[in-house]
């Protein structure tokens, strides 16, 4: 296994600022506002063992930690770990595909990002089972994915939808593979099928997939970036989070959101 790709590592490190993603503009708030609930749905109980894998500069942490749960963050990135420090969890340099932890050793493992960011499913079969192997049988997993059809929705929404956009779209489409030339990084886009299957692969029970901003983030996304002007909390804002919550679980409309969460229980170890 070769460790994070340096143009990730980078990407986190020195052009993009992970810590306000969640918070600058509204489907970024709607990411987080949906995760939350949907996390805060799901977790066992406060006081439990939280292992955030890939958890960044501790947007979620932060809330876990006030919630009351033990939270432990490793992330690849010393940037995120220095900005997570605050947020009152545990930090550790690590990588999703090795973790340190002791088998059975925590109620909940979040694997919120790796998955982005592992384009082999090999690899991502490797956290997953990573994260089965750290959790205590009938714990928890939450894991995350972009939805294959995200950098579509968000290029044509924002205006950016040109034919050179279009060429390079048409191969993510196809593959789940992106790299840098429509912005982000190196990633992975997952259909709905290849993740269940992956988290199934793993060998994980019962898992169930939503939908995470549901089917008008494009809309918040689109006005926000072309008139500047913030629509936190506008009706707009509500009409999105109800329109995701009600979309939550509807197959025809899982892929319209930017991000899936899957949601599973360990089973005994094979
Ligand atoms: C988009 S950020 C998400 C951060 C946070 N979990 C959230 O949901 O807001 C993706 C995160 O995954 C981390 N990451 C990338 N590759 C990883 C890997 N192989 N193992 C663990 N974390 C990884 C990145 O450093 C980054 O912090």
């Amino acid at each position: 296994m070769d460790g994070t790709a340096p143009e990730i590592i980078d990407y986190y490190t020195s052009v993009y600022d992970e810590a306000s993603r969640l918070s600058a503009r509204s489907d970024g708030r709607l990411e987080f506002l949906r995760t939350q609930e949907l996390l805060r749905r799901h977790l066992p109980a406060p006081p439990a063992g939280v292992l955030d894998v890939g958890g960044g500069p501790g947007v979620h942490a932060r809330w876990l930690v006030a919630d009351g749960y033990a939270v432990h963050l490793v992330d690849p990135v010393e940037r995120h770990l220095r900005q997570a420090e605050s947020s009152g969890c545990g930090t550790e340099l690590g990588d999703a595909r090795s973790l340190t932890a002791a088998d059975a050793n925590y109620d909940a493992v979040l694997l919120l990002g790796p998955l982005y960011h592992l384009t082999e499913r090999d690899d991502r079969v490797r956290a997953l089972r990573e994260a089965r192997r750290v959790l205590r049988p009938g714990g928890t997993l939450a894991v995350a994915a972009i939805s294959r059809h995200a950098a579509l929705l968000d290029l044509a929404a924002i205006g950016r939808l040109d034919r050179d956009a279009a060429d390079i779209l048409s191969l993510v489409l196809a593959t789940g593979r992106h790299d840098d030339r429509l912005g982000f990084t190196t990633a992975y886009f997952h259909t709905v099928g290849e993740l269940r299957s992956e988290v199934t692969e793993a060998g994980f029970a019962g898992v169930r997939i939503y939908g995470v901003e549901g089917p008008a983030w494009p809309a918040l996304k689109g006005i926000e970036v072309r008139t500047g002007e913030s629509l936190t909390g506008s009706p707009l804002a509500e009409s999105a989070l109800l329109a995701a919550r009600i979309a939550e679980s509807d197959p025809a409309l899982l892929a319209a959101s930017s991000h899936l969460l899957a949601v599973a229980q360990s089973s005994s170890q094979t």
